[in-house]
């Protein structure tokens, strides 16, 4: 698919809590919306936040394909994602899509599969889509859906929607408490396949879980990123064989056995 540049109309910006936006825009006119793949991202350029020059990435949280409209969840941090969430309806984004390779999906009329989502804060964005896509094609969902604390758990009504949803959180506000690995789900449990997505620690911890019980795993970075071409290298992440890959370009999304996260 061709990436596009343009000014999406903003339809709604939906806040969560006082750390997170949901902005939704319109989907470029001459853009399927499938066109866009779960673990895909945007590249907003933030007007209004003289500290940011450069485009942001933000993960695709959700489209919806019947109202042609993109969802974006934003970790409100700093100047520029500040300035994100003051945007209003009617305000334009000026965005380039869609980015990065994205979650393997299985082949179409595959065996029915059982698959875990599994993410952290606003890592959990892309699991939302991704699970809808892989309900729509007949597969199983757990989401795994973990928080420092409940505010952090976002989400939770459109996620219930498309699976089974299991929540920890840090300090026991909300589900049980600790961390996503250590959800009585997985007791006993047996997946097909694992796609994660949040803090390192977490995805680290959820892949080496995966790789101990013999579930496929892929995993999708969210390392920094500035460049966004493969020029800068502050998106690197080590392989197992020694390497170094650009996240920016060669992911975000990869099967962890690819990653130096098993050794
Ligand atoms: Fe510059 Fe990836 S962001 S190389």
């Amino acid at each position: 698919m061709k990436k596009s540049v343009s000014l999406l109309p903003v339809r709604a910006v939906d806040h969560l809590g006082p750390a997170y936006v949901v902005l939704k825009v319109s989907l470029p006119q001459e853009m399927e919306p499938s066109a866009i793949r779960p673990g895909q991202f945007v590249e907003i350029l933030v007007k209004d936040s003289p500290a940011t020059f450069l485009r942001r990435p933000i993960s695709v949280n959700f489209v919806d394909a019947d109202r042609r409209e993109l969802w974006l969840l934003v970790h409100v941090v700093g100047d520029g994602t500040r300035a994100l969430s003051l945007l209003k309806a009617g305000d334009a984004l000026d965005c380039v899509l869609p980015l990065g390779n994205g979650f393997t999906l299985p082949e179409a009329g595959a065996p029915t599969c059982r698959y875990l989502l599994a993410g952290g804060g606003v890592g959990t964005a892309p699991l939302l889509y991704l699970g809808k896509i892989l309900t729509e094609m007949g597969h199983g969902v757990t989401f795994l859906l973990g928080g420092r604390t409940a505010t952090d758990v976002l989400q939770l009504d459109d996620f219930r929607r498309y699976g089974e949803v299991c929540v920890t959180t840090n300090d026991g506000s909300l589900g049980e408490r600790g961390f996503v690995t250590q959800h009585s789900v997985l007791d006993g449990a047996a997946f097909d396949a694992v796609a994660t997505c949040g803090p390192k620690p977490m995805m680290v911890a959820v892949a080496r879980l995966a790789a101990e019980r013999g579930w496929p795993c892929e995993a999708s970075l969210e390392n920094l990123m500035a460049c966004g071409l493969g020029a800068c290298l502050c998106c690197v992440e080590k392989t197992a064989d020694g390497h170094n890959v650009c996240v920016c370009k060669e992911g975000p999304v990869f099967d962890i056995k690819r990653l130096s996260w098993l050794s």
